[in-house]
């Protein structure tokens, strides 16, 4: 049984549509009017236990939406949802004690004015978790995401880092299988985003637990999924390997040698002999560039090292980032792609 089932997924929201002023305002209360809007449309998904899924679109592409109705806090317009053999939004007590989900900062579920320590003894209580097996997910929480630096204190007291990872330690008390994650990293500098990504890899690789992802932030799910799920304008763009993505369109590699006499010699006679591999000055700096399938970043560095006076290196690789950019501009097509 996959942890995750969805079959022809939708869900329309009603929203009222009101003319300004008064006069709308009346009219709305004779004769409401709405408009709908499809958030999620006709969304397959199958994930298995265990797996670590990133779920990726630009803003309003219903991301959100999915994650509610996969965690049971929206009811779908329409197509089925099983989450560990479960309709998650009839049976939503049973399945809470299944999964975790987090919103983000500012949607927080934990008490405002409790000391961080007490909001988690008080999940503790309501799910039975037994003790010791508390302390040891507290354990693993202080040990990666810092948390027992603010145990005591009120969570109104903590700042957004601070938040995100109490709000995840707060999450994981009841043991889940399954944990929803929605835009994690937001508003995160980027060392609480280190140890947020560091934390869920342990989650997935040390316990087997099942995760989905959404971000923006592409290196987030670089880190933590092999599987990523592209979604745009509420439909699934791309399902499948991340590293797939990765090994078909993001190949391209970029050095750039900074040099202390640029200019000299051509260009294309630094780099003879490294195989197929384009080179060009730029203002200080030899910019060479390739496939990453098709030549080495260490030959063609011991070579370029060998020819000139290198003062810097830096190195650019094509993330899935640019990849996903290409997809949603209209410039790359996943599925054309796919077709041998
Ligand atoms: N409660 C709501 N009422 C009406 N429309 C909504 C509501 N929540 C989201 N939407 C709309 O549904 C679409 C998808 O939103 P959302 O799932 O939040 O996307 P994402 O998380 O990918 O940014 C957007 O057009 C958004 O404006
Ligand atoms: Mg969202």
């Amino acid at each position: 049984m996959p942890a995750i089932e969805a079959s022809g997924l939708c869900k329309v929201y009603r929203r009222p549509v009101r003319a300004p002023g008064i006069g709308g305002a009346l009219r709305q209360l004779v004769r409401p009017r709405h408009e709908d809007i499809t958030a999620v449309d006709g969304v397959d998904l199958r994930i298995e236990a265990g797996e670590a899924v990133g779920y990726v679109g630009p803003n309003g592409a219903g991301k959100s939406t999915t994650i509610k109705l996969l965690t049971g806090i929206l009811r779908p317009s329409g197509g089925t949802v099983r989450v560990l053999g479960r309709d998650p939004h009839r049976e939503r007590l049973a399945n809470a004690r299944d999964i975790a989900a987090t919103f983000g900062a500012n949607r927080s579920q934990l008490h405002w004015d409790l000391p961080l320590r007490e909001s988690l003894a008080l999940q503790r209580d309501i799910y039975g978790v037994p003790e010791a097996r508390y302390r040891e997910n507290l354990r693993l929480c202080a040990d990666i995401l810092g948390v027992d630096a603010f145990l005591g204190a009120p969570v109104r007291q903590l700042s957004q880092g601070q938040r995100v990872r109490a709000e995840l330690t707060s999450a994981l008390v009841h043991d889940p299988k399954i944990l929803y994650l929605d835009e994690p990293t937001v508003g995160l500098d980027v060392a609480v985003k280190e140890r947020l990504r560091a934390f869920l890899r342990d989650l997935h690789r040390g316990r087997g637990m099942t995760i989905v992802l959404t971000s923006h932030d592409l290196p987030d799910i670089e880190d933590v999924c092999e599987r990523l799920i592209m979604i745009d304008r509420a439909r699934i763009l791309y399902d499948g390997s991340l590293r797939e993505v990765r090994d078909r369109f993001a190949r391209e590699r970029v050095l750039r040698f900074q040099v202390r006499r640029p200019g000299e010699p051509a260009a294309e006679d630094v780099v003879a002999g490294c195989g197929p591999v384009a080179a060009r000055w730029e203002g200080d700096a030899l910019v060479v560039s390739f496939d990453r399938t098709l030549a080495a970043a260490a030959g063609v560095t011991a070579q370029v090292l060998q020819k000139l006076d290198v003062v810097d290196l830096h190195m650019d690789e094509a993330g899935i980032e640019d990849v996903v950019r290409r997809v949603y501009e209209g410039r790359l097509d996943l599925r054309e792609a796919e077709r041998p």
